[in-house]
């Protein structure tokens, strides 16, 4: 895998009207906002540009803006293992990909989807894009394009329905990163967010920490601060606190969403989930329809990714727990639909019991 440094790139915009998703077409999409010494650039978190994958790496933010390059499906598959791509539709978007070059390669597409599939097992996402590209092996790699471009469209479409739900004056909780870096462009949880201020709205963003990753501290910090949105990063620890005490709305991502409306999102969710519903604080759940898993009846079904203890007992390179001790490293939890307000989708804003409308268009 190449790295290219503070990289000047232009992502492509498609003109063509997408064959899955024609109502959701990109127009004049506006892309995530990054600061570097150079000024302002938009990008995607991920991209391909002859022949060449290129993500931004969300390993090294925010320290230095990197931009990897991939021209095999074992390296996309690695980048999406150790987690320099992640976040469920950036997985989807960058599984697409892998399978677009192993396509370009004259590669086995059977085998080069197994080793999609075995990166990350709680994302559902990835499993959509992987289906979808097989099914379409024949317009490859133009079909992974448009895949992502569809998913951009589709996070713009979900900012638009969530505007209103960020009144002015507001105070936002969220959770992990569910943002541009996540999803390709705009994000879920982060669109709305990205729609009102835009629109001139002024809000204030609680960013949960998200340990042990830190994806909240390390990446929705960046994204917010380089958007210009107020915020303040939290411990993990006090999100109850100002749960309780001061948080309007929390808005969150999803990794897997059951037909029930239980959901998997990052370890810590649910938590934030009980502490909204007992202090009658409205919780949302922001995701396209890649991330619903009509096949599953409830949240008992989906499987959680466990990784490596060391997550949990090394912070950026120094043992914080004593030799000897063990850690568990669930990724996920499961928070039941009953906590969830309303999910924010490309269709609307939907009531748990109101997932078929949406369902249907899958
Ligand atoms: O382990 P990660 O960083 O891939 O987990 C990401 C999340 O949990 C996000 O909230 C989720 O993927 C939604 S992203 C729009």
């Amino acid at each position: 895998m190449n790295v290219a440094v503070g990289l000047i790139f232009f992502c492509r915009a498609s003109g063509a009207s997408p064959p899955f998703y024609p109502e959701y077409t990109i127009h004049d999409v506006r892309r995530m906002l990054v600061k570097t010494p150079d000024g302002a650039q938009d990008v995607r978190a991920i991209w391909m540009e002859d022949g060449v994958v290129k993500a931004v790496n969300q390993r090294a933010l925010p320290h230095r803006f990197e931009i990897v390059e991939m021209d095999n499906s074992e390296d996309v598959a690695e980048a999406i293992s150790d987690m320099t791509v992640r976040g469920a539709p950036s997985i989807g978007a960058a599984a697409a990909y892998g399978i677009a070059l192993a396509a370009t390669r004259g590669e086995d597409l059977e085998e080069a989807a197994k080793r999609m599939r075995a990166t990350r097992p709680t994302a559902h996402d990835l499993f959509y894009a992987v289906n979808l590209m097989l099914s379409e092996r024949k317009r490859l790699p133009g079909a992974a394009d448009e895949y992502s471009d569809s998913i951009v469209a589709r996070c713009r479409s979900i900012g638009e329905h969530g505007l209103d739900l960020i009144p002015d004056g507001s105070r936002i909780l969220t959770h992990c990163n569910a943002g541009a870096l996540a999803t390709v462009d705009f994000g879920t949880a982060l669109a709305p967010m990205r729609m009102a201020h835009r629109a001139g709205k002024k809000f204030f963003v609680y960013v949960d920490e998200t340990r042990p990753r830190l994806q909240g501290a390390k990446l929705t910090a960046w994204e917010l601060l380089n958007e210009g949105i107020d915020h303040a990063i939290i411990a993990d620890n006090a999100s109850g606190h100002y749960i309780r005490s001061d948080v309007d709305v929390v808005i969150v991502g999803a990794d897997r969403i059951a037909a029930n409306g239980d959901f998997a999102n990052k370890i810590g969710t649910y938590a934030r989930a009980v502490l909204a519903g007992e202090n009658k604080v409205p919780f949302y759940v922001a995701a396209p329809i890649s991330t619903f898993d009509p096949s599953l009846r409830d949240g008992d079904g989906i499987v959680i990714e466990q990784r490596s203890p060391d997550e949990v007992l090394i912070m950026d390179g120094i043992r914080v727990a004593p030799q000897g001790s063990d850690a568990l490293n669930p990724a996920f939890d499961v928070t039941p639909g009953r906590y969830v307000t309303g999910f924010i989708t490309e269709a609307g804003l939907l009531k748990p019991d109101g997932l078929s409308k949406l369902l249907e268009t899958q």
